[in-house]
């Protein structure tokens, strides 16, 4: 994800502590599935919904992630020369009578790689709904897409006091490059 914490006074300016996280990809990704639950591509009407979810994931973090704006999600993604909404996952609870935003995380291919080179940026799953595995599907949907647009390489920024993501990357194969 793009880390937008701030530096302490302390920290020197390298960011020692923001985690470059990778994967090769070998083989075509297995997709998984979670009962109950769908993944499909952002919509422009489900802006508010993504807010919503973006500012309850990320609250609390330290250090801190302050919740987005409409202009926010332009500035992160729509004015990105990477975007494409066909790369930004949602999951969806699929009760029809509550339709509830779970989870989210968008692809970055990047621009001019060769061989190409994705990032995972902005995963996150709704605090009540967490340790269901549905991060690890959501991963899995990003990979697969990721195959299907010939990027062999993906890489994560986190940081390392985000302990939860720092062990779900590590348990997913995301490892430091030598
Ligand atoms: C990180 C995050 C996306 C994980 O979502 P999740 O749906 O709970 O993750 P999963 O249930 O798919 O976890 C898969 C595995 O990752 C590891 N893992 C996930 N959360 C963990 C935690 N809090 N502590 C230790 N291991 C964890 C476990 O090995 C877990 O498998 P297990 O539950 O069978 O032990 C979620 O905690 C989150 O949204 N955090 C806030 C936002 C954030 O930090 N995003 C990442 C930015 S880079």
């Amino acid at each position: 994800m793009a880390h937008s914490g701030a530096p302490s006074p302390t920290q020197p300016l390298s960011h020692p502590r923001v985690l470059h996280l990778f994967r090769s990809l070998h083989t075509p990704p297995v997709v998984l599935s979670c009962p109950g639950v769908c993944i499909r591509p952002f919509r422009t009407q489900e802006l508010d919904a993504y807010l919503a979810l973006f500012g309850r994931a990320f609250r609390g973090l330290k250090p801190p992630v302050r919740p987005w704006d409409r202009r926010d999600f332009h500035r992160q993604m729509t004015a990105r020369p990477w975007w494409s909404p066909e790369n930004c996952l949602l999951a969806w609870s699929n009760r029809p009578c509550r339709p509830r935003l779970l989870g989210s995380v968008t692809l970055v291919v990047l621009p001019g790689s060769e061989p190409r080179q994705g990032a995972v940026h902005w995963l996150m799953v709704a605090p009540e709904f967490r340790r269901r595995g549905l991060a690890r599907v959501l991963l899995s949907h990003l990979e697969q897409r990721a195959w299907d647009q010939g990027v062999r390489l993906l890489r994560v920024e986190t940081h390392a006091c985000w302990h939860a993501a720092v062990a779900f990357y590590r348990r997913c194969g995301y490892r430091t490059r030598q």
